[in-house]
């Protein structure tokens, strides 16, 4: 197996890099396709790169937007994905709500959110932005979670450790099918879990995705 292919970028640069990767991926898409979609991840390394790329300039009528994972909160609450990428992307691009695709944290009903969610994915999702916890967790895949080992459902709830514990998540099988992606993880507190990854330690469920690339600043890369 090849080494993934992995940027290291200054940190003062990685918001503005990680924002020309996801439009130059959107833009290749838009080269060949009528439409575009681009699923997001939440945590705290992206919103910057979320911020950055609602400048850059694409025909963003033509793009949809989706969630890699989202935990049972309302939409307006301070721990809901949705709302870090509403802040600082949708709402400064003006999006229209029909181009965007909700995961329903506010659900009672989790399996049903699920369900409905895995209707609403399209078949292969274009441009995937992933992240990495500092306990190795990717979307809500958590190491050693069963939900790993989904081979079916696209889309699972789950509890997972981390609070708040239940979870909206895609599975590795939507990752691993995608047609563009990044995992983006910033800060020497994840050097050795990054190092794992890319050795090909499979216990990180983002060592299973195997075609995504990788943007790293050099704390996290160890260079
Ligand atoms: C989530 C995220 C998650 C994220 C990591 C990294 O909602 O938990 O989607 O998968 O990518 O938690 O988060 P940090 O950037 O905060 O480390």
């Amino acid at each position: 197996m090849s080494a993934p292919r992995t940027h290291v970028v200054p940190t003062e640069a990685l918001s503005q890099q990680a924002a020309d990767w996801m439009a130059n991926a959107l833009q290749d898409t838009l080269a060949t396709q009528p439409r575009a979609s681009l699923a997001l991840s939440g945590g705290s390394t992206p919103g910057p790169a979320y911020r950055a790329l609602a400048t850059r300039v694409l025909p963003w009528e033509r793009v949809d937007i989706y969630f890699v994972d989202e935990r049972f909160v309302p939409p307006d609450h301070a721990e809901s994905n949705y709302r870090l990428v509403e802040d600082t992307l949708l709402r400064p691009l003006q999006l229209s709500p029909s181009q965007v695709f909700r995961m329903e944290g506010e659900r009672e009903d989790r399996d049903a959110a699920a369900r409905d969610y895995a209707a609403k994915l399209p078949p292969v999702l274009d441009v995937v932005l992933l992240g990495m916890g500092d306990d190795g967790h990717t979307a809500s895949l958590f190491p050693g979670h069963p939900a790993l080992e989904e081979h079916e459902q696209r889309v699972l709830a789950v509890v997972g450790p981390k609070p708040p514990p239940w979870r909206l998540t895609l599975t590795l099988p939507v990752l691993q099918s995608a047609r563009h992606v990044l995992t983006l993880v910033s800060g020497a507190g994840k050097r050795d879990t990054v190092r794992r990854a890319l050795e090909g330690d499979t216990r990180l469920p983002v060592a299973r995705v195997t075609n995504t690339e990788w943007m790293l600043d050099p704390a996290a890369s160890g260079r």
